[in-house]
């Protein structure tokens, strides 16, 4: 089979996305990757030089990086995105660009035109926590409908790679001009992703938002904008201008109260809680690895004979183990991307579903913005 030659741009210094989008390209049996771009000249050499890839060539210029790919993966930051995207379609590739779809619903819709232009290119969004296999496996049992009715959604995320003020430096994703909103944005774009994705067709769409956010760190260490490493200029500080922690809820057109909390600032207690009127399931990291929570009213939960009171892990079934992700982040994703392309089919996860999580996100935004709930038209 004729392989899809791939090109990665942005091959990054903060998160660095683009090593799993590399790996997972890597694993993927339809893709080679054979080229990176990244604005910083020295960046995607020394992206080279430090992960020992053979074979892909650091290109200097757009033209030159276009001229050696059929399909590109966006890992920039999130101003640029939509931008960008125009240029890789109007230049004839296919293109899968990170999530959030952008800092904004306005500025995201660019790339949406564009695509609908080009129906000959596939276009996606990488919301790429739906391969997880506990996710797999939590969307199998809403689906069967042994929860019954549901109720409501607790959602919780976060991390704390950038919970050290002083070692860690203002990056893109600190300005609002350059992310859109921080914590709100960055983990509740898989948040709403997976909740809307895996509970629409029960519970109905969000319609009415709120929100709180707050910036508990709020300056930190300007970057050198010439340092391929990311250094820091001097001793110079300047303001974090969006969101480290978040809280945001809706209610669905159903009546159904979707409650989410995300912080970046050294979160831990991550859980994602579905409760029924017979029962609940539980994503946590209390839980043992390989295990979801769950509790059914009238039934044994699966491998259990009797009917227990409150959550018991369950173990997630094997078809689930690993499967989505090979062990890398975006194995599933990239997967749909690649066999979207070799076979003609259009992906599920869109440009359009990109903007739809994207004005989610800007509802709870303008909602915490200005103190009121906001009612979607
Ligand atoms: N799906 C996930 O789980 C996940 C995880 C982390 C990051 N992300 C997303 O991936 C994107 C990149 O994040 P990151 O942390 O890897 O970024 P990063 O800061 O590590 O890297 C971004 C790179 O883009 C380059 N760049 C900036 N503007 C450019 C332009 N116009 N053209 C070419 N290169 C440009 C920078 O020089 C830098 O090397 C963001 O949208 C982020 O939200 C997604």
């Amino acid at each position: 089979m004729e392989q899809i030659r791939v090109g990665i741009i942005g091959t990054g210094f903060t998160i660095g996305i683009a090593k799993s989008h590399y790996d997972a390209y890597q694993k993927c049996d339809k893709t080679t990757v054979t080229a990176f771009y990244d604005i910083l000249p020295g960046r995607s050499q020394a992206f080279i030089e430090k992960h020992k890839i053979e074979g892909v060539k650091a290109c200097e210029t757009l033209e030159e990086f276009f001229s050696m790919v059929d399909a590109v993966s966006l890992c920039i930051p999130n101003c640029f995105h939509a931008d960008m995207a125009v240029k890789v379609m109007e230049a004839g590739k296919h293109v899968l660009v990170e999530k959030p779809f952008s800092t904004d619903v306005e500025t995201g819709r660019k790339a949406v035109e564009a695509a609908k232009a080009h129906p000959e290119l596939v276009a996606m969004t990488s919301f790429n926590y739906r391969e997880q296999c506990a996710v797999q496996y939590m969307k199998e049992i809403i689906d069967s409908g042994v929860l019954g009715k549901i109720r409501f959604i607790r959602h919780h995320g976060g991390g704390g790679r950038i919970a050290d003020s002083e070692k860690v430096y203002l990056e893109w994703r600190m300005r609002k001009e350059t992310s859109g909103t921080g914590s709100l944005a960055d983990f509740g774009a898989h948040m709403l992703d997976l909740s809307d994705w895996m509970l629409r067709e029960q519970c109905g769409e969000m319609v009415t938002f709120t929100g709180t956010t707050v910036t508990s760190i709020p300056e930190r260490y300007v970057i050198d904008p010439t340092s391929a490493a990311g250094e820091k200029e001097s001793d110079r500080k300047a303001p974090v201008t969006n969101d480290d922690t978040a809280t945001f809820c809706a209610i669905t057109d159903k009546g159904v109260m979707f409650s989410f909390m995300t912080s970046r600032i050294n979160f831990s207690g991550a859980e994602f809680e579905i409760v029924g009127e017979n029962g609940s399931i539980s994503n946590s990291d209390k839980w043992p690895a390989g295990t979801i929570g769950m509790m059914l009213k009238n039934a044994p939960v699966p491998g259990q004979t009797e009917i227990k009171f409150g959550m018991t892990p369950v173990p997630i079934p094997e078809k689930y183990l690993g499967e989505g992700t090979k062990g890398v982040s975006h194995y599933g994703v990239i997967c749909e991307f690649a066999d979207c392309i070799a076979n003609g089919k259009k992906p599920v996860r869109d440009l359009e579903r990109g903007l739809y999580i994207q004005q989610l996100i800007d509802n709870f935004a303008k909602a915490a913005a200005e103190g009121r709930t906001v009612v979607a038209r």
